[in-house]
């Protein structure tokens, strides 16, 4: 395991095991160094990741942590994967008091295996915890167990560039009760899935777009920022909309002007020449409505430190986009997120219309760049800032 180079926002962070990171034992109750290890003795085979469907395949082993409101979070468990038992009247059954994490590890050209970014999912993760009003937790203390658990199944981590360990903390309200209210029980569980490239072919394959104010993913005030189930339970209606005609994902608008908010399960990116003539990356801003996804913030952080054209955190609507279309000043339109990093665009279907986003005649260059740049770190051992050592 590679050692933190980054304390908090260590890009090459990885899984550290230095001890700095992980000194402040803050958790009241158990922590990582309670964790109890029974782990499984007999092992299912090892998939090709080649073929993987994503989400399928489980590991031997899963964590889990019990939580009451009597007696605080328990003592960790890393034992074999299976299945959960609840009580039918569970909060996260009949409320979606539920929430979860996803999060990769990598094995790098060295070897080692490394998590990215980790602390930014664990920091989301209790953001989610305090807005589903299910207990918080110690975001060190439950890496430092995600790390044990990964390193019990690290022969899962596949020996491939093109292909990871899907990593899924999730935390469900358990409360055997009716009543809508904070559930006194609460269940943490991580479990893990290799996942192969998300782009079979190798190459990128660009995206249709169905963008159509009908559907609305997410509102102010609403729970959009956060990672709850319900959020992702209720978009899948939109989402076969979109495949009936003919689209891959949802581009989700919002308020009268057709704000562009998300596209599927990723944050946008819109690299164009915007109304100054000035070379910019632009994406929303985080007003409460929008996922603050890793990768997401990977890419600004990147952008921003190579210093080569704006990048800003703003509002686009569908008509600022049409304009720079009719004017040729859309250079790319990209997806980000965990699953493919960055994902191009090239149609939306709006009004009826077909709108063709030239991302792929221009390279895309950018999208690609990105690509390049985050696999270096995530497989091939890259630190993030060139200064940081
Ligand atoms: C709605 C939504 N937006 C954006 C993202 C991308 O976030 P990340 O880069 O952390 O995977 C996700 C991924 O989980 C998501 O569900």
């Amino acid at each position: 395991y590679s050692v933190c180079t980054r304390h908090r926002e260590g890009f090459n962070l990885g899984v550290c095991n230095n001890g700095q990171c992980f000194l402040s034992y803050v958790m009241k109750e158990n922590g990582a160094s309670d964790l109890i290890i029974t782990p499984a003795t007999t092992f299912k085979e090892k998939p090709d990741p080649s073929g993987l469907v994503f989400g399928t395949v489980f590991t031997d082993n899963m964590l889990t942590i019990e939580w009451s409101l009597a007696s605080g979070w328990e003592k960790p468990y890393i034992k074999p994967l299976e299945n959960l038992s609840l009580h039918p009247a569970s909060s996260s059954l009949h409320y979606a008091v539920e929430l979860f994490e996803g999060m990769k590890a990598y094995r790098g050209v060295d070897g080692k295996i490394r998590l990215f970014r980790p602390t930014l999912n664990m920091d989301r993760m209790v953001r989610s915890a305090r807005r589903a009003a299910l207990p918080c937790f110690d975001q060190n203390e439950l890496l430092e167990c995600i790390r044990k658990l990964v390193e019990v199944e690290k022969e899962w981590v596949p020996y491939s560039a093109a292909a990871s360990l899907y990593i899924r903390p999730t935390l469900i309200g358990t409360e055997p009760s009716l009543g809508v209210k904070k559930p006194t029980k609460a269940l943490l569980y991580v479990i893990l899935s290799p996942v192969g490239p998300y782009f079979a072919s190798g190459s990128f394959n660009p995206i249709s777009l169905w963008a159509d104010p009908k559907y609305v993913r997410a509102w102010k005030g609403g729970t959009g920022d956060c990672k709850l189930g319900g959020n992702y339970g209720s978009s899948i209606y939109a989402q076969q909309e979109a495949l009936e005609l003919g689209c891959q994902q949802v581009l989700w608008l919002y308020g009268e002007d057709h704000q562009i908010t998300e596209v599927g399960t990723m944050n946008l990116f819109l690299y164009w020449i915007n109304e100054d003539g000035e070379n910019e990356l632009a994406t929303p801003p985080l007003d409460g409505i929008i996922l603050p996804g890793v990768t997401r913030q990977s890419i600004l952080d990147l952008a921003c430190d190579w210093g080569e054209f704006k990048v800003s955190e703003r509002y686009i609507t569908m008509s600022d986009l049409t304009a720079a279309l009719e004017k040729n000043r859309v250079k790319e339109m990209f997806g980000a997120g965990t699953a493919c990093i960055v994902c191009p665009i090239s149609k939306i279907l709006y009004k009826g219309k077909h709108l063709h986003i030239p991302t792929m005649e221009n390279g895309p260059q950018l999208a690609t760049r990105f690509l390049n740049k985050l696999s270096d770190i995530q497989v091939r051992c890259f630190l993030f800032f060139n200064q940081i050592k």
